[in-house]
This record gives structure tokens, sequence and C-alpha cells, in this order.
């Protein structure tokens, strides 16, 4: 019987060769590397057996706190950057396309179909914003009747499936493009919010000196046949917390200027009244078989 003693390397390693068995590649190359990284962080750290029991207890209660309206796995991500990481590694977007960002948890399926320039609001909610542009092709042509699926929080700082007192369909509509690409709709100065903070991710940014807030922002998913689906924001190039996003989604292209404008200005639209904002925004969809940059393994630091 060998004396040699069992060192720390030895578990990784008898932990990396026990996948070698699976017959599903990609499953094998998944669990290796999860072992291997798992394994290089604890000896790195040299994380003690009281760290190791907390971080058991903090993964239990994002467990216990996650149901069909609260999803702290998600947050998790969020918070730790890697959706963002997934999507730019999912997304590499061609030059002149508009870049994507993340979706986040107050998305809801079925909005209503509104028509152009109609407004969003179904309840006074902040000061207009008249939000408008084309959606375009990387070439510089019109995508007739691409769909923008759009939704963004309030004065009060609240998404409409946050507020029980709002309106189901407060903040939130469905926008075709028209002929020439050109869409419009009528929403209200987004602002700054903070994600969810009440639950093990709130206490990882306490704990951290890190703040749970993100910049103003307007979300929009854009669908068209034979495009790829692409959900991003419209940031206000003006707000607080951009250098800061809890959730590291500020992207500078996705950047606009919320333009004063008063209320007796001649472009005003129907149905706003007093001082309000406009916002230009393009939007530029890659084709769906488009494979834009390839993707460097390396590039994960
Ligand atoms: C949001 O923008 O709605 C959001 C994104 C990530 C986490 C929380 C909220
Ligand atoms: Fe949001």
């Amino acid at each position: 019987m060998s004396s040699r003693r069992t060192a720390p390397a030895d578990i990784t390693a008898a932990v990396i060769a026990s996948f070698e068995r699976s017959e599903d590649e990609r499953l094998r190359t998944l669990a290796q590397s999860l072992a291997r990284h798992l394994h290089a962080f604890a000896t790195e750290v040299g994380l003690t057996q009281g760290e190791w029991e907390e971080g058991i207890r903090i993964l239990t209660e994002t467990g216990d706190i996650t149901d069909d309206r609260r999803q702290e796995f998600i947050l998790w991500s969020d918070t730790l950057g890697l959706s963002m990481l997934v999507d730019a590694l999912a997304n590499p977007f061609p030059p002149g396309a508009t870049e994507s960002t993340v979706l986040g948890p107050f998305y809801v399926p079925g909005s209503p179909q509104r028509s152009y320039g109609a407004s969003i609001a179904e309840e006074a909610a902040g000061t207009p914003a008249w939000i408008h542009g084309r959606v375009l092709d990387l070439s510089g042509g019109p995508i007739e009747g691409a769909e923008l699926d759009v939704w963004q929080n309030g004065d009060d700082r609240l998404y409409a499936v946050q507020n029980p007192e709002a309106p189901e369909d407060h903040l939130r509509g469905r926008f075709t493009a028209r002929e020439d690409g050109s869409y419009a709709f009528l929403a209200v100065r987004p602002v700054p919010y903070p994600i969810p903070d009440d639950g093990p991710v709130g206490r990882m940014l306490a704990a951290t000196g890190r703040h749970p807030w993100r910049p103003a922002h307007v979300h929009m998913i854009v669908r068209a046949p034979g495009y790829r689906t692409l959900a991003t924001h419209i940031f206000d190039r003006e707000s607080e917390h951009l250098g800061s996003d809890a959730v590291f989604a500020v992207k500078p292209s996705l950047l606009r200027e919320f333009v004063p404008r008063r209320a007796d200005d001649p472009e005003r639209p129907g149905g706003i009244e007093g001082e309000w904002f406009s916002v230009e925004n393009t939007i530029v969809l890659v084709p769906a078989e488009e494979p834009g940059e390839p993707v460097d393994p390396g590039r994960t630091a």
C-alpha cells in the first residue's frame, strides 16, 4: 500500500477524470471545465469550511426566494456580469448593427398592439418622450413590418408588472414599422431604479460596497422575419449610474439624447400637453444567417 498522501491536485484530477466517460462531448467539456475552474477558485482563495457553508446557505436562500415572479438565480447571473458575457459570446454584432443588451425580469409577453405614434402610458407616468426612428437592414434599407415590443418604468420607478395597482398594459406595447421602416411611440422619460435587493443578491451588493441601481432606460425587443431578434435598451445619455450599472448592461452605442422640447414646439405630436422630450433611435438588424465576427474562445478575461 502506498504511503503517499492525497494532495488537493489529486482530488481535482480525479473529478475531471470522472467525466471522461461522458458520451456527450459537449457535456464532457462543460463538466470538466466547470470542475477545473471551481477547484481552481477554491484552491486560489484557500476556501475555508465556514466560507463554503456560507456559500451553500446563500444558494439555498436563492432557491427559497425564487418563484414564478421572482428569479434570484438570473439576478445573480445579471449582477455577476454572466448574462452580458453569455450574450456577447452568442451575439457578436457586425459593425453598424444595433447592439443587444440584457432582457431583465420585467418583460411580460403579450403586450397590446398599438398604432404608429400611440402612447404606451395608460395613466400619468412622467414627462412625455416621443421615441421615433427607423428599423433598417445593414445596407440601410427599411424593414417594413418589423415589430417593436417596448416596455419601461414610470416616474415611480416601477414597471407595471411590479405594481398591482397599475393597469396590466401600462407602459408597454407592440408597434409595427411602416413601409419606410419608420416607427414612433409616446413613452415617458424613464428614471433610474434599483434591481430587487431584498434577497441574497441585495445582501451581496451591500456587503461588497456595490449599489443596486440601473441607469434610466427603455426596453425593446425588435423582431422581423429573416432577421436576428434583438433585445436592447435605449439609455438616457444623461442618466445617473451609467458608469456603474448593477447588471453591466450599458453599451456606449445605446446611449441616446432625450432632447427637451417646449409645449409650443410646432413639431409637438398630438396627445402631448406641456413640455416633452424627443428621442431619435435608429435600429439596424442583422440577417438571421449572418454569422458576425468569429468568437475568440480565449476572450473571457
Ligand atoms: C431590467 O432592466 O429590467 C433589469 C435587468 C436586470 C436585472 C434587473 C432588472
Ligand atoms: Fe429595466
